[in-house]
């Protein structure tokens, strides 16, 4: 039977944050060539953690590397600091703002 076998796969085929296309590599190239020691900076550098999960699903897994890759209990890690989601929003939602006051 063929297949893929995943313990075969190259770090750059293995994503980590698919909204950035982020894989495995980059993260390790994140942690030992830019030496970047916490989520929160590579999120900063990477942008990892900044698409749709805001880094509830990545930012775990990129703690987890830099926990293997440092040798730094994973407990330690602390996780980036999450922000709110943005959204665009037309001028004339603000424009139009009554502070929230029904008219009667
Ligand atoms: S998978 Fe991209 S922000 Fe988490």
């Amino acid at each position: 039977m063929g297949g893929i076998n995943i313990m075969e796969l190259d770090d750059r085929d293995i994503i980590i944050c698919r909204c950035e296309d982020g894989t495995l590599a980059d993260v390790k190239d994140a942690i030992h060539r830019l030496g970047l020691r916490s989520v929160e900076e590579i999120k900063r550098v990477k942008r990892f953690g900044m698409g749709h999960c805001q880094g509830k699903t990545c930012g775990k897994i990129i703690a987890q590397i830099i926990s293997q890759e440092l040798g730094i209990p994973y407990e330690d890690i602390k996780p980036a600091t999450p922000r709110q989601p943005a959204k665009n929003i037309r001028l004339d939602k603000f424009a139009n703002y009554n502070g929230g006051k029904n008219e009667d």
